[in-house]
């Protein structure tokens, strides 16, 4: 078993090589990293090409969702994307946000980072930085962000509570995100929970959908709702190795299984102990 370390390590390796992939390699490969076991990484993403302010280069097909969609990203924000890859989402918010908002990508790999500045000089946008840190441990300063959003990653993140903690300390009061991720509801074999990781990538560190959203509550969000939910399809030829029929019913039912979501969670116009 390894260590939250040793684990994020493993993240950060696997995304150093998708970040010298193409969009086509990552899409045929496994994970995305290069070896071919037939997985489809990008089973979950979605289509961004017409999108405004989509940027080729930026779109490495990683996401499980389109959290700006949702996000309600105003002129003038300031937008934190949190595993921001390439800066798929970054270049997306920054048309909403315009010339007199900021975006602020971060992400822990640094040919991610790297991709990503290269992407951003391409544009000559002086308004989108990308930072190398750990969402875990965010080098943002605190009350300083309108909108968070974050398109699969927090999935890959070891301990969930410190990232959405770190979510609520650096967003504005009556400040907001959005985020797609994929969860997990009810118990899937464990035969299943593999071979769904090794199909879709994204699955080992997802957790129950429950869990999850009972972590933002306890963080202290408040009008938490999810905005999307999208059943990550296996073939029946993974299914019926490891399901009865009836089990296999109640997968098709969606009574559990593999999911994308996009939440919404707000911090409190009013700190608990302050009036206002
Ligand atoms: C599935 S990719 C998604 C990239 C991007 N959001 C997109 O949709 O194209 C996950 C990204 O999150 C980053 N990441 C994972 N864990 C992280 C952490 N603890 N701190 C910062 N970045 C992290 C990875 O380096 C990778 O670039």
């Amino acid at each position: 078993m390894k260590t939250p370390e040793e684990l994020k390590e493993t993240v950060k390796e696997k995304y150093s090589e998708i970040a010298n992939q193409s969009k086509e390699e990552n899409a045929v490969s496994c994970c995305g990293v290069g070896t071919s076991c037939g997985v489809d990484y990008t089973i979950f993403s979605e289509d961004y090409t017409k999108l405004k302010g989509y940027n080729e280069d930026a779109d490495l097909s990683l996401g499980c969702g389109i959290p700006t969609e949702f996000a309600q990203i105003k002129e003038g924000d300031t937008v934190l994307d949190l595993g921001s890859g390439a800066g798929n989402d970054c270049f997306i918010a920054r048309e909403l946000t315009g010339e007199k908002g900021k975006v602020l990508g971060l992400d822990f790999t640094e040919e991610m980072v790297n991709k990503a500045r290269i992407n951003a000089d391409k544009l000559g946008f002086n308004n989108v930085e990308f930072r190398k840190g750990d969402i875990e441990q965010m080098p943002i300063g605190g009350d300083s962000i309108d909108v968070v959003v974050s398109n699969c990653v927090l999935n890959l993140v070891p301990d969930k509570t410190k990232a959405f903690s770190e979510t609520f300390r650096v967003l504005k009061a009556d400040g907001h995100f959005s985020m797609s991720d994929v969860v997990l509801k009810g118990e899937l074999p464990e035969g299943l929970k593999n071979d769904a990781e090794m199909y879709a990538g994204c699955v080992s560190g997802a957790i129950q959908k429950d869990t999850y959203l009972k972590i933002i509550k306890e963080v202290g969000f408040e009008n938490i709702s999810v905005q999307k939910e999208k059943a990550v399809i296996l073939p029946d030829e993974i299914l019926k190795n490891y399901l009865s029929d009836a089990e296999l019913l109640s997968y098709k039912n969606e009574e559990f299984g593999v999911f994308s979501i996009t939440v919404f969670g707000q911090k409190p116009a009013c700190a608990p102990d302050c009036c206002c």
